[in-house]
């Protein structure tokens, strides 16, 4: 996958997956990088699915309703990508921070309902519910932050609350942090992030 690596100045901080929200790429979320924890390596991937010239981490048949099948298969991607990549870079794979932005977020939040040990740990703004109706694996010891907008036209308040509660459910802590705004990200919802992480890390 299109990606850019940075190596961090310390090397028993996690590495920051950032992935991108649709039509973005691998350089956009390299500023919030550096506002969780400018120490960390940094894995930076472009989404290997295009609609209309916009780069995406999975197809979807329309707006908020996605191409499970592609969704799978592109999760299962990314994953093995992670596996190569820490070979690679020589990263410890056990040791992964997801920040995810919309389809990003998405993407992210699909790793942890598909595989118990992809992420260490991930900060999601403004996901969905990836996937419904499947068991999540045991997520104990894996942490979640949820950044939503309480006006979110994409991602609805219920299914933010809905995401928090399956996480937990799967023994994750997962914690849900509101804005009173819409889609967008914002600097207020990262500066939470960034106190979350302090705490977990
Ligand atoms: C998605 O397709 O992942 C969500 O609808 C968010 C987005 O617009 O990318």
């Amino acid at each position: 996958m299109k990606h850019i690596f940075q190596k961090g100045k310390t090397p028993a901080k996690p590495t920051l997956l950032l992935l991108h929200g649709t039509g973005g790429n691998e350089l956009d979320l390299l500023p919030l990088a550096g506002m969780i924890d400018d120490e960390a390596s940094v894995l930076s991937v472009r989404g290997n699915v295009l609609e209309n010239g916009m780069p995406r981490f999975f197809r979807r048949l329309a707006e908020g309703v996605f191409d499970e099948e592609d969704l799978v298969l592109r999760t299962n991607e990314l994953n093995q990508f992670l596996d190569e990549a820490s070979q690679k870079y020589e990263f410890d794979r056990d040791n992964i921070i997801a920040i995810g932005y919309s389809n990003g977020a998405n993407i992210a939040a699909s790793l942890l309902f598909h595989y118990k040990n992809a992420l260490k740990g991930a900060i999601l703004h403004h996901p969905m519910v990836p996937r419904k109706g499947i068991e999540l694996p045991d997520l104990t010891g894996k942490s979640v932050f949820i950044a939503a907008g309480t006006n979110d036209p994409i991602c609805s308040p219920l299914e933010s609350k809905e995401l928090q509660s399956l996480l937990q459910q799967a023994n994750a802590s997962a914690e849900l942090h509101w804005e009173n705004r819409g889609h967008q990200l914002t600097r207020e919802e990262v500066e939470a992030a960034a106190q979350w992480y302090k705490e977990i890390v």
